[in-house]
């Protein structure tokens, strides 16, 4: 589906026409664009009102050293422990299904073949160039955060997705960014307490680029969501 660089101005329209755009634009975004989204994204609820988001917003020269290395280290070879798996493993169906779909369909819009491990691996490699974006966010929590302070940062997450939707931006969440805790702690010098949960790009969409016309598929309404009346 062609991708939406437009602002939108409704919510209906922002969850539409948010995806995880995996090719930005150099372009980089207005202060105080950037500022309003994280001074609205202030009003995201939370159990108790916790707020247990630590929230880094790195550009420019930082957002560049950071990336470099990261890059440099993936480069060599050098790995670091993940704060928390990505997934349950092994997987169960549905589960599984959706997620192999979800490869296939973005390997076949690139048209990188299941063989070609190296185009696949270089794909997901762009992760940790924040896909080109101008902004890297990182967000860390407190290591005894329980799991719903965890769906408190989900939370905060679609938040800033949709808020930059309204501005015409585009993001990509990126739970990638746990793979390397050690190198995001060197730079952003978080507190021995926290770790990195997850990350996101953040900036203009490259309108042209094949990989930001997925649109995921969806399981069906009725499959997840059962009205009782
Ligand atoms: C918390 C979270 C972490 C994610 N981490 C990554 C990631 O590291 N790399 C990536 O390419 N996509 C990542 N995604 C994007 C998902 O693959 C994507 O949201 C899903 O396939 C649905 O597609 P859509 O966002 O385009 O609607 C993440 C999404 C979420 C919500």
């Amino acid at each position: 589906m062609k991708l939406n660089t437009g602002k939108s101005t409704t919510v209906t329209d922002a969850m539409k026409s948010r995806i995880t755009v995996r090719d930005f634009l150099s372009t980089p975004v207005d202060d105080d664009v950037l500022k309003g989204i994280f001074e609205t994204a202030r009003r995201a609820p939370s159990g108790g009102n916790l707020q247990p988001w630590n929230v880094h917003v790195l550009t420019g020269e930082p957002l560049n050293n950071f990336r470099n290395e990261v890059i440099g280290k993936l480069m060599k070879g050098e790995s670091e422990k993940d704060t928390f798996p990505p997934y349950p493993s092994p997987l169960w169906e549905p589960l599984r299904t959706w997620r192999y779909k979800l490869g296939e369909d973005m390997y076949n819009l690139l048209d990188i073949p299941k063989e070609d491990k190296m185009a696949r691996l270089r794909q997901v490699g762009k992760n940790f160039l924040f896909f080109g974006a101008p902004v890297g966010i990182l967000i860390t929590g407190d290591k005894r955060l329980e799991v719903p302070q965890y769906y408190d940062i989900g939370i905060y997450l679609q938040s800033l997705m949709l808020l930059a939707r309204e501005a015409g931006l585009h993001t990509a969440p990126q739970g990638a960014w746990r793979a390397f805790p050690d190198t995001v702690k060197a730079h952003i010098n978080h507190p021995d307490e926290q770790h990195i949960l997850v990350g996101m790009s953040l900036g203009y969409a490259n309108p042209e680029a094949p990989v930001n016309e997925l649109y995921a598929d969806r399981a069906e309404l009725d499959e997840l969501v059962t009205f009782h009346s």
